[in-house]
């Protein structure tokens, strides 16, 4: 219970309005955590439309099954990676989808559990999101040869003592908690300004470890593919590296062709799919920096779904495999109907 009283929802008011949360609709919380903007869509969509909550930290399930209890009726908390977002909708039949919100990171509950995020906790080197997954920081900082962790540690954070600090790990392994390798550091490079010396190695480890880079590129390629036509995609980020590939990500998906410049004449046959909401990206105010310090970094980007040719040839395949085994929606649990329309969403 601690979790939702101390976790606030980041950029909420911001999030509510680029979502454009109505009545009725289909609305998917990639990254549920402790409810707080799950809560929110709920409410601003009252008579609730479906809610779909994912999030692979099973405690975070758990914490929002709590909170959101009033409305289990049309809530659906799934405790998933959400890089199997299409799977996932397909499962549940959760198609087309009006709204589809990613707040990335960690929740405050994680950065204060005994999961080895914080370099201010003492705790193991864990630092996985999900316990169901197999490689830990400890395993990554006292396996990984000096060169590999070194070029890790630069490709997550963009340290620049990268190589230090490498070296350092390796002369002094085996390390085991969050403290014993946050001291290692500070002692390797010293402490310079406001931040901790330890903030980009725990987050290149973190990055490694959840492959969070990875998971997010494939997740917003299925989120946009899911989406109906004006549907809505929102994506917090709270680090350059995260927020790079949703910039990219979104701005392809907003042109008409992507040929690279100077090329005479298009070559791509590459459609908008998405509008953007915001050309800028939203961050937070002084006031909610000052309320919620762990805000400060976070940026929102906002685009709507405009239906192109092979969205809507798509949705008619995917209706005429449920015609064709005479189902309606609900007849997509049928298990060889499911692959036909996994085939069906790989194809397309
Ligand atoms: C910043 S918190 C979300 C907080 C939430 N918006 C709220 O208002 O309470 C991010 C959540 O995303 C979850 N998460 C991170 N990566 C994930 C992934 N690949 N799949 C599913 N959940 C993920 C984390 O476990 C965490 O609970």
């Amino acid at each position: 219970m601690m979790f939702a009283s101390t976790h606030i929802p980041v950029l909420l008011k911001e999030t509510i309005e680029a979502l454009a949360v109505q009545p009725g609709g289909r609305y998917i919380d990639c990254t549920l955590g402790g409810g707080g903007h799950a809560a929110a869509i709920i409410e601003h969509s009252s008579p609730a439309g479906p809610l779909l909550g994912i999030d692979a930290d099973p405690e975070a399930i758990k914490i929002s099954q709590a909170r959101l209890q009033t409305c289990s009726n049309s809530t659906f908390l799934i405790n998933e990676n959400f890089v199997n977002l299409q799977a996932i909708c397909i499962k549940y039949d959760f198609l087309p989808v009006h709204v589809i919100l990613f707040d990335l990171g960690l929740s405050s509950l994680q950065l204060n559990s005994k999961r080895g995020f914080s370099f201010q906790h003492e705790a193991p080197l864990d630092m996985r999101v999900s316990p169901n997954q197999e490689v830990t920081a400890a395993d990554i900082v006292n396996t990984y040869s000096e060169s590999e962790l070194a070029q890790l540690i630069k490709k997550y954070s963009e340290e620049s003592h990268s190589r230090m600090i490498a070296h350092r790990i390796v002369q002094e392994r085996p390390l085991k908690t969050s403290l014993q390798l946050a001291r290692l550091i500070e002692q390797t490079i010293g402490r310079r300004g406001k931040i901790h010396p330890a903030t980009r190695t725990f987050q290149a480890l973190r990055i490694a470890v959840n492959q969070e880079l990875e998971h997010l590129e494939a997740a917003l390629k299925q989120a946009i593919n899911l989406l109906g036509f004006e549907g809505r995609l929102v994506v917090i980020s709270y680090h350059s590296l995260e927020d790079r590939i949703v910039k990219q990500l979104t701005q392809q998906e907003s042109k008409d062709c992507i040929c690279p410049p100077g090329t005479p004449t298009c070559i791509c046959g590459h459609t908008a799919c998405l509008r953007l909401i915001n050309k800028k990206v939203i961050t937070p105010s002084l006031a909610e920096v000052q309320l919620n310090p762990r805000s400060r970094s976070a940026k929102l980007r906002a685009a709507e779904h405009i239906s192109t040719q092979a969205q809507d040839e798509k949705y008619e395949t995917i209706e005429k495999l449920c015609f064709s085994v005479g189902v309606e929606t609900g007849g997509w649990r049928n298990p060889t109907l499911l692959k036909k329309l996994r085939l069906a969403f790989s194809a397309a």
